[in-house]
């Protein structure tokens, strides 16, 4: 459904993608994970017309985007990360205003706002205004205006940013409900717990490219058998270096050292050594082969929910 390749788009002197190349197949749901500032809405923004790559190709359903944007935007529908609503106008006004943008009207458009209204559980409330709406119905009637013409592949860039978990949980039963539907999903976030859960394949983008991808036991498999243990405190890099001899260290600089234990027992006895020395610990964590450890060690820092 989606080809991406070599896609390249600079903002001055930063390269905000990079050389992006991947592909979406019909049915999945494909995530790109990453920080802020990674370059995720950017791409999202290319791929649906609205910013012009400097170089690359992206092709949707076949279509070179570039040339054929109308067609396109049939096949798409885009929930933006910006929520994009009329506040003043209601839930079932700012449907119809998008309905009536994908080129819908009369009973078909009401059909759908309806059924749209159903599908985000905000029947209800269609008749109030969306400023007085909560953050998790904005994001709510946010996807519904995304969804209203359809669409056989959707782009979600962020939809459950800052909200609480059970309109989270909300929001991704939707998305899942429209997967089994039979509908293509290119997601993306900075959560990993939603790319575990939600994805078929990932992909961890930072810095505008892509730096691993797969499904998730793919991925997993990248962080190996062994855990990753990270300590801080009061010590400096040669010191950790000579504590660890003969361990196989991922990273080390004075009051963080990081490194790879085969087994659980070992953990605790190379704590031991540091405290022997008299060495004051901060803190201490050990991550087991995971989607986390993987970022972790592509990226370098951790991923915070
Ligand atoms: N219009 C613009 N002008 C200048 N720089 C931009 C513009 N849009 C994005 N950037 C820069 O490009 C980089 C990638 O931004 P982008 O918004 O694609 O990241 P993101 O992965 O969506 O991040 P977030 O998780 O914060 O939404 C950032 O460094 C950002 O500051
Ligand atoms: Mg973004």
């Amino acid at each position: 459904m989606i080809e991406v390749e070599d896609l390249r788009k600079s903002f001055g002197e930063l390269d905000a993608v990079a050389g992006l190349s991947f592909k979406v197949e019909k049915g999945e749901v494909f995530g790109l994970l990453g920080p802020n500032g990674a370059g995720k809405t950017t791409t999202i923004s290319m791929i649906s017309g609205l910013l012009k790559p400097d170089s690359g190709s992206i092709r949707v359903a076949g279509m070179e985007v570039g040339e054929n944007r109308r067609r396109v935007s049939e096949v798409l529908g885009i929930i933006p990360q910006e929520i994009a609503l009329y506040d003043e106008l209601t839930g079932r006004e700012n449907l119809h205003f998008w309905g009536s943008l994908y080129g819908m009207s009369g009973k078909k458009l009401r059909e759908s706002t309806e059924r749209i209204l159903d599908l985000v559980g905000l029947t209800e409330r269609a008749d109030d205004p969306v400023r007085e709406y909560s953050g998790g119905m904005k994001r709510r009637i946010n996807l519904g205006a995304g969804l209203i013409h359809d669409p056989d592949l959707i782009l979600l860039d962020e939809p459950t940013l800052g909200i609480d978990p059970q309109a989270r949980n909300n929001i991704l039963g939707i998305i899942k409900d429209e997967v089994s539907g039979g509908k293509t999903v290119l997601y993306t976030t900075h959560y990993l717990e939603e790319a575990e859960s939600l994805c078929d394949r990932i992909a961890i983008i930072d810095s505008g490219t892509i730096h691993a991808k797969g499904t998730l036991r793919e991925l997993t498999e990248l962080a190996g058998e062994e855990d990753l243990v990270a300590i801080s405190g009061g010590f400096s890099a040669s010191a950790a270096e000579e504590l660890l001899e003969n361990v196989r260290i991922d990273h080390i600089e004075d009051s963080l050292v990081r490194f790879f234990v085969p087994e659980k027992a070992t953990t605790g006895r190379l704590l031991n050594r540091f405290l022997k020395a008299g060495i004051h610990i901060e803190k201490v964590s050990i991550s087991e082969p995971s989607l986390e450890s993987v970022f972790l060690r592509i990226t370098g820092y951790e991923l915070r929910d």
